[in-house]
C-alpha cells in the first residue's frame, strides 16, 4: 500500500465536539439533525475552530444515543441522508473546517443484522463467533465471568435461544443493546476496513474511535477480579483483562495503514480512558493513532499542582512517541466543567456517575471555566471544545427523572443521573425555550432550562464580555499568535498556586488558581484576560500576555 506525503493540520487543531442530537434541529421534530448543522456552520466558521468532530449520525435504535448502531454505512433517517452529509462535508470543507466522523467499532447495537443473525443462529454458528456468546457458570444461570458494564452492572445478558430455552450469555462492556464484537474474528476486521473506506471515499478528513481500549480481550476471557459493586474505573486498572489489553494497538496499526493511503493521509483521534500518560502513549505510536483525548487534563481537579503535574506527564510521555498532546475540558460524557469547578470536588468521573452529587457555586465555575478556556487554548498541541462550553452552560442537574434518557440513570439503579445534563439542546436564540433550537412550539428531545435565555448565542455575540465573545477572540488569537502555532513549551515559576508559562518569546499564560489577587503590572502588554481587571490578576482569573511588550 502506497503512503503519501502527510498533512500535519491536526497537531495544532482545535475540534470543536458536535453532539449531533443537541446542536441544531431543521425539520423539527426536537432532535439536532445535519440540515441544522449545515446552517449553522457559519457560526462554527466565525468561532475559529479548525475542525469538527460529530458524534454517530448512523441509523441506530438509540440506546445509548447513537452510540448503537445498526448500519455504518448510511445516516439515520432523523439525521438525515447520506446526500446530506456529503453537503454538510462540501460546505465545511468550504467554510475551512475539517469533519471527523466517530466510529463506534468495539459494538454494534443488538439490531444490527450481524447480531439478529447471530441471535437467530443458536449457539456454535459462525454467525455467533462475530460476537462473544459463551455458556453461563452454575449449569448455565451466572454470567461466564465477573466483568462488568461502564453504565453499572454485569456486562453480561443471557439470551433466550430460538427454541425458547435460556441459553447463552453475550458480552457488552456498554449496556446490553450494544454487544461486543470479537475483533479476533478475521471477518469483523475486514468489514470495518470497508467501512473505514466507505468514509474516506466520501471524504471525511477523520475518524474518532470509540471506547478504543475496549476492543482486545484477553483470552479465554479470565475474571477480573471485580469485586461487588465494583465501577468502571478503567483510568486506575492494571492488567485487566478486558481493557487496554495490549492486542488493540495490531487493529489501530492496521487502520492507520489505510487512512494513510489517501492523499494527505486521515486523522484518527482514539477515546481511550487508561491508567495514565504512559498507557495512553502507546495509542499514539508513529504506526498507530495521531492523537488521544487527554482524559487526566479532563479529569483534573482545579487545582494548580494537579494541573501542572498532568501536563507534565502529559508532554512527558508524549514526546518519546512524537505525538502532540490534547487537552479537553468536557464531552458529551461528563459533567459540564463550569458546574464541576464550581463544586468542592472538582475532579469528574465518567460516564455521568458523578452529576448532582454536591451543589456547585456556578458564579465561580463560570469563573474558573473562562480562565480554565485560556489555559487550554494556550498549551501546546490540539484542544478540544465541547458545544456549549463556549457559552459557558452548566450542566442541567434538575432534569425532571421522567425525561432522563442515558442507559446510566436505569443502569445504576436510578443513583447515577448519567449525561443528560450535559447534553441539553444548545440555546441559539429569543428569550424562551426552544431558543431556536427547533422551530417554535416544538418541545426539544430535553428541556432547556427558562434561564438559558442570558446564555443564548445571539445573546453572547452581542456582549463583548460575554464567554462566547472570550472564546472567539482566544481562537482568533490562537490562530494569530506565532508562539501558539508552535510547539514550543517553557514553564515560568511562580507562586505554588499559580500556573504560568511561555509560548515562545512574546507569548505568556498565566493563571491565578490562589486566593489572592496576584500583580501582574509591569510583566508585558494583556493580550486577553478571562475576566477584566488591570494588571492585577483576581483569583480564578487568566491571562494572556505579551512578555516582550510593554
Ligand atoms: C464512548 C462514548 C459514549 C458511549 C460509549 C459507548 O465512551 O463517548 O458516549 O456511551 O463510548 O459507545
Ligand atoms: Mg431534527
Amino acid at each position: 500500500m502506497s503512503t503519501t506525503a502527510q498533512d500535519t493540520w491536526w497537531r495544532g487543531a482545535v475540534v470543536y465536539e458536535v453532539y449531533l442530537r443537541s446542536f441544531a434541529d431543521s425539520d423539527g421534530d426536537g432532535v439536532g439533525d445535519l440540515g441544522g448543522l449545515r446552517h449553522r456552520l457559519s457560526y462554527l466558521a466565525e468561532l475559529g475552530v479548525d475542525a469538527l468532530w460529530i458524534t454517530p449520525w448512523y441509523p441506530s435504535p438509540m440506546a445509548d444515543g447513537g452510540y448503537d448502531v445498526a448500519d455504518y454505512c448510511d445516516i439515520d433517517p432523523r439525521f438525515g441522508t447520506l446526500a446530506d452529509a456529503d453537503a454538510l462535508l462540501a460546505e465545511a470543507h468550504a467554510n475551512g473546517l475539517r469533519v471527523i466522523t466517530d466510529l463506534v467499532a468495539n459494538h454494534t447495537s443488538d439490531q444490527h443484522p450481524w447480531f439478529r443473525a447471530a441471535l437467530a443462529a443458536g449457539p456454535g454458528s459462525p454467525e455467533r463467533a462475530r460476537y462473544f456468546f459463551r455458556d453461563g457458570r452454575e449449569g448455565g444461570s451466572a454470567p461466564p465471568n465477573d466483568w462488568i458494564s461502564a453504565f453499572g452492572g454485569p456486562a453480561w445478558t443471557r439470551v433466550r435461544e430460538p427454541d425458547g430455552s435460556p441459553g447463552q450469555w453475550y458480552l457488552h462492556l456498554f449496556a446490553p443493546e450494544q454487544p461486543d464484537l470479537d475483533w479476533d474474528h478475521p471477518g469483523v476486521r475486514e468489514d470495518f476496513d470497508a467501512i473505514l473506506r466507505f468514509w474516506f471515499d466520501r471524504g471525511i478528513d477523520g475518524i474518532r474511535v470509540d471506547a478504543a481500549p475496549a476492543m482486545a480481550k484477553v483470552e479465554g476471557l479470565p475474571d477480573a477480579g471485580h469485586g461487588p459493586g465494583a465501577m468502571f474505573e478503567s483510568r486506575t486498572w492494571v492488567g485487566n483483562p478486558h481493557w487496554d489489553v495490549d492486542g488493540v494497538h495490531e487493529i489501530f496499526r492496521r487502520w492507520r495503514r489505510i487512512g494513510d493511503s489517501y492523499e494527505g493521509g486521515r486523522l484518527f483521534v482514539t477515546e481511550a480512558v487508561v491508567n495514565g500518560p504512559e498507557r495512553l502513549s502507546r495509542y499514539v505510536r508513529p504506526d498507530e493513532m495521531h492523537t488521544s483525548f487527554n482524559f487526566d487534563y479532563l479529569a483534573s481537579p482545579w487545582d494548580a499542582r494537579s494541573l501542572r503535574t498532568v501536563i507534565d506527564a502529559s508532554l512527558a510521555a508524549l514526546e518519546p512517541v512524537g505525538a502532540p498532546a490534547t487537552w479537553v475540558l468536557s464531552s458529551h460524557d461528563e459533567t459540564r466543567h463550569v458546574t464541576r469547578f464550581g463544586r468542592a470536588e472538582s475532579a469528574a468521573a465518567t460516564m455521568g456517575f458523578d452529576a448532582g452529587v454536591s451543589g456547585a457555586d456556578l458564579e465561580l465555575g463560570l469563573r474558573r471555566a473562562r480562565a480554565a478556556a485560556l489555559l487550554t487554548l494556550a498549551l501546546p498541541g490540539s484542544a478540544y471544545v465541547y458545544q456549549g462550553e463556549e457559552l459557558g452552560l452548566p450542566e442541567v442537574e434538575d432534569l425532571p427523572d421522567d425525561v432522563l434518557q442515558d442507559p446510566t440513570w436505569e443502569r445504576s439503579g436510578r443513583t447515577a443521573r448519567g449525561r443528560d445534563g450535559c447534553r441539553v439542546p444548545l440555546p441559539w436564540e429569543g428569550d424562551r425555550p426552544p431558543f431556536g433550537f427547533t422551530v417554535a412550539g416544538v418541545d426539544p428531545w430535553l428541556p432547556q432550562p427558562p434561564r438559558w435565555a442570558a446564555l443564548t448565542v445571539a445573546a453572547q455575540s452581542a456582549d463583548p464580555t460575554s464567554t462566547l465573545s472570550l472564546y472567539r477572540a482566544a481562537l482568533h488569537l490562537r490562530r494569530r499568535v506565532p508562539g501558539l502555532r508552535g510547539e514550543d513549551f517553557a514553564w515560568r515559576a511562580m507562586a505554588d498556586d499559580v500556573i504560568a508559562f511561555d509560548r515562545g518569546r512574546s507569548f505568556r499564560c498565566v493563571v491565578n488558581l490562589s486566593g489572592e489577587p496576584l500583580d501582574l503590572r509591569g510583566t508585558g502588554r494583556v493580550l486577553l484576560s478571562s475576566q477584566p481587571g488591570g494588571g492585577l490578576l483576581a483569583p480564578d482569573t487568566a491571562v494572556w500576555l505579551d512578555p516582550g511588550a510593554a
